[in-house]
């Protein structure tokens, strides 16, 4: 390995930009890859999306999954395809009834108790009922060329407790919080079942072609600070140890959306490879305040992105400065929303790999 400036690591030139970003290289320009970049602001999702019937009929179609998983990346030129799926595909296989409805978001069957949990179906389910999100992640994997990386996901453990305890979005995540206060081991009970259900999803997508995997845990933020670590940080230092065994050498991205300055204690307490900021964090903070060793990833406003312009070059060029000289992944601090016009999104790319720089200078 090159030692640069500073004795870092510097970027080799084979391999993929993003896998490279991953293990604590500086890329320069950083790799780029959104959040639900596959999604309703495509028309060519949309037309896949009515082809398939709706979107779970899509999510377990895996041609046309693999299908709406390449659009952005052949589209935009990204550094990585994400997986189609979806994190409510766990309870769903936990035996746990989903339905989205169209303008709704989705609706659960709602868990509430230890006698629920003792009813869901053991983490072994997962193998079988999601077996097909596998064959898109194999499906994709074939399509895609070396330099592109695939990245599987989960959902964390809490997050997804929180749809299936609420039955579905919250506003405040009243019944799921105070489940978790007033009865922290049937609770306990869901989440270490979620938990295992996540470690062998995570294993099989590994498996079968991901090169990375991110664990999105977007509700982290409503927890008050005394339950991250036994709700937020041990079930994914549990993921973590997991896939290093199970998995070893696949990256892990963190996002642990709306916890502030806890971002440091998560990374530490988890051992995560990448830490996904969301944009309430300070990227300039966070850069210093960060192991060097840590890559980071975000972390620009989606709204920058759907109102476009200067205002989005500006912004963008400042996401990438303020992470300059550390390993960067440049991403959204949460998903694409559904208003965002496509172009807005080649700009950004644009925008990221403009002024390329030899690799590590
Ligand atoms: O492109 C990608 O990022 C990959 C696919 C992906 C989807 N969902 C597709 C999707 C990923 C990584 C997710 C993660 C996900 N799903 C999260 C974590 C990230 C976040 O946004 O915080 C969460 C909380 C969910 C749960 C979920 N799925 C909700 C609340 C909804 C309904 C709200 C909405 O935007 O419609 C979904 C549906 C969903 N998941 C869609 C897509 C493209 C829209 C479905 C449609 O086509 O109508």
């Amino acid at each position: 390995m090159d030692m640069g400036d500073g004795g870092q690591r510097v970027a080799q030139s084979t391999e993929s930009p993003l896998l490279r970003a991953l293990t604590g290289v500086r890329v320069d320009p950083p790799p780029i890859w959104l959040m639900r970049q596959a999604g309703r602001y495509l028309p060519e999702y949309r037309k896949v999306r009515a082809a398939a019937g709706g979107f779970l009929e899509l999510c377990f179609d895996p041609g046309l999954a693999a299908e709406v998983t390449l659009q952005p990346v052949r589209r935009f030129d990204l550094d990585a395809a994400i997986l189609f799926a979806d994190i409510l595909l766990v309870p769903l296989a936990l035996g746990v009834d989903l339905r989205f409805e169209t303008g709704e978001g989705p609706r659960l069957e709602p868990v509430r108790s230890a006698h629920d949990v003792a009813r869901l179906k053991p983490a072994e389910a997962v193998d079988e009922a999601l077996a097909p999100v596998c064959r898109t992640v194999a499906a994709v994997r074939a399509a895609l060329p070396a330099e592109k990386a695939l990245i599987g996901f989960a959902g964390a453990p809490w997050t997804v407790a929180t749809y299936t305890v609420e039955g579905g979005s919250s506003r405040d995540f009243a019944t799921v919080r105070r489940w978790a206060m007033a009865d922290p081991a049937g609770f306990g009970s869901l989440i270490d079942r979620i938990t295992e259900a996540t470690i062998r999803y995570l294993v099989a997508q590994v498996a079968a072609g991901a090169d990375a995997v991110q664990l999105f845990d977007s509700w982290a933020g409503a927890l008050p600070a005394e339950l991250l670590e036994p709700l937020v940080f041990a079930p994914a230092r549990r993921i973590v140890d997991a896939l290093r065994q199970q998995a070893p050498g696949t990256p892990v991205i963190g996002f642990p959306r709306g916890i502030g300055p806890a971002v440091c204690a998560y990374v530490r307490a988890t051992g995560v490879d990448a830490i996904g900021l969301d944009s309430g964090v300070d990227l300039a903070w966070a850069a210093e305040a960060l192991p060097p060793e840590v890559t980071v990833q975000g972390n620009l406003d989606p709204l920058w992105l759907e109102l476009g312009g200067d205002a989005l070059r500006r912004e963008a060029a400042r996401v990438v400065a303020a992470a300059r000289g550390r390993p960067h992944i440049f991403n959204l601090g949460h998903g694409i929303g559904k208003e965002t016009p496509a172009e807005h999104v080649a700009a950004l790319v644009a925008e990221v790999r403009r002024g390329t720089r030899e690799t590590g200078s």
